[in-house]
């Protein structure tokens, strides 16, 4: 069913759009920008919604612009490509604002604006693609009735198909040579018959890539192969390491599980140093930058300068004094810690992943940082009295939970704890919001400072500084 006409409002949750049916029923518009007027096809009845794509725009936003990338339409990777940056970022601080107040009933508060990115495209340091035999076929391919030459695809998942892979030609999001790397690749094995995976069918030879990149332009490549590797998957990683002078490390694994994940593979160093270094700006502002080692399997946040502006601002409204002692809950592999110990008295780190509680302990020790102690463990079960009876009761507490936010029982104990300062960090403001609407009982809100990670897409930092409402 068509609806002609609909205004669309405004940007709503998980990037779609929002207008109305002149009966009032709230329509969810994929690929709309808020100020188009567009006719749009229901495709999905909802309760409470209808969830709608564009059959005809009648008029488009001042907002929308022409993607940069020839695959926008159909990768899912970069949904907000078709709206100016500045509007999509000021869209995302309103997002922020709306969710804290409407689910976390926020009053008060200094509203900052949006930090925007620098880099509106090329600016993450990790993309992961897939190889497949049984390329995607998009759905004009598929009507334009020509004959399909080529099958094999090195790119990414279409939209929620874990089997299908688009093939990708240029993408935007990593600074060259990510593209350059990619094509050579993909052009290698076809011209010399190495075979790509077949995922229903669980065969072929090459499976995923990943490239890591540092800021000063230092390289990782891992291959993952379906098959043993032997001879052929070995020469192309010699032709590789002989082609780019930028890559400084390539590892390969054997993988023939039933999923991609790297996480419990064994991985081999084919060639070069076993991890990458990245710098983040001392805090202090003088002497040395923190340096951070990325191997392939560790975590680093994927837009790095703007981790760095993101750090920065913790720090500031964190205003830690030189006896504070200072929590930092949901720590992975410490970078934030390891930030504030240059200021603090001492931190403390606490984070469910071995694998991570070892990195920032090695990150410490790499920095000649004495001043922190990491844990590993789940918060709802460490994160009690004896923690601060071991340790000390923190001056300030800085958390960056997952997307899924804080489990409620950790909540509840800051609530029992009365921090002076509470520096929350968040990917997700939805539920930011929701253990907003519980820590009211006991703190008032002092500034709401969102950043933005990741252009082109929804999703949005956002720091919340919290204190005692009254001490
Ligand atoms: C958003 S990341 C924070 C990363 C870190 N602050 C940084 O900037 O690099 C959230 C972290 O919480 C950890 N985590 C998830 N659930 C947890 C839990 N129940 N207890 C402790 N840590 C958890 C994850 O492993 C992940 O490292």
């Amino acid at each position: 069913m068509i609806i002609k006409g609909v205004s669309i409002e405004r940007a709503g949750g998980k990037g779609v759009c929002i207008g109305h049916s002149s009966d009032g029923r709230t329509l969810l518009v994929k690929g709309a920008a808020p100020g188009d007027i567009v006719d749009v096809k229901i495709i999905r009845k909802k309760k409470k919604h209808f969830e709608c794509i564009i059959e005809n725009i009648v008029s488009p936003s001042i907002n929308r612009v022409d993607p940069l990338c020839e695959h926008a339409e159909l990768c899912g990777g970069c949904s907000w490509q078709h709206i100016k940056y500045e509007a999509q970022a000021e869209f995302k601080g309103q997002e922020v604002k709306d969710n804290l107040t409407r689910i976390g009933n926020m009053s008060g508060g200094d509203f900052k604006g949006i930090i925007h990115a620098p880099e509106a495209y090329r600016y993450r340091n990790k993309l992961e693609f897939s190889f497949s035999s049984n390329r995607w076929l998009s759905p004009k391919e598929i009507s334009s009735g020509e004959e399909i030459t080529s099958r094999e695809a090195l790119g990414y998942h279409a939209p929620g198909m874990w089997d299908k892979i688009m093939d990708i030609n240029t993408c935007h999001l990593q600074p060259e040579p990510s593209n350059a790397i990619r094509l050579f690749i993909k052009s290698y094995a076809q011209k010399n018959g190495l075979s790509f995976y077949h995922p229903r069918k669980r065969e072929g030879l090459l499976r995923t890539m990943m490239l890591r990149s540092t800021l000063k332009g230092d390289w990782m490549v891992v291959i993952q192969f379906f098959e043993s590797p032997e001879d052929k998957g070995i020469e192309l990683l010699r032709a590789l390491a002989n082609e780019f002078s930028e890559i400084s490390s390539i590892y390969f694994a054997h993988n023939t599980k039933g999923n991609d994940s790297i996480y419990d593979l064994d991985l081999h160093l084919f060639c070069g140093k076993s991890s990458l270094t990245e710098y983040m700006p001392s805090a202090l502002n003088k002497g040395k930058d923190l340096s951070f080692q990325i191997g392939p399997k560790s975590f680093y946040q994927t837009n790095p300068v703007q981790a760095n502006r993101l750090y920065s601002e913790v720090l500031k409204l964190a205003d830690i004094q030189k006896e504070d002692i200072v929590y930092d809950l949901y720590t992975g592999t410490g970078t934030i810690a390891l930030f504030m110990a240059q200021v603090a008295n001492k931190v403390v780190g606490i984070e469910s992943v071995p694998e991570a509680i070892k990195a920032a302990k090695q990150n410490a020790i790499n920095n000649n940082i004495s001043n922190t102690t990491f844990l590993v463990g789940d918060m709802r079960n460490v994160f009690d009295e004896n923690l601060w009876l071991a340790h000390g009761t923190p001056d300030i507490l800085v958390t960056d939970p997952p997307r899924d936010g804080m489990h409620p029982k950790v909540v509840k104990r800051l609530n029992e704890l009365r921090i002076p300062r509470i520096v929350y960090v968040s990917c997700n403001s939805a539920t930011q919001a929701r253990d907003l609407d519980t820590l009211n009982e006991v703190y008032k809100v002092d500034t709401i400072q969102p950043i933005d990670m990741f252009p082109q897409t929804h999703h949005v930092e956002n720091i919340l500084v919290l204190s005692l409402r009254d001490r």
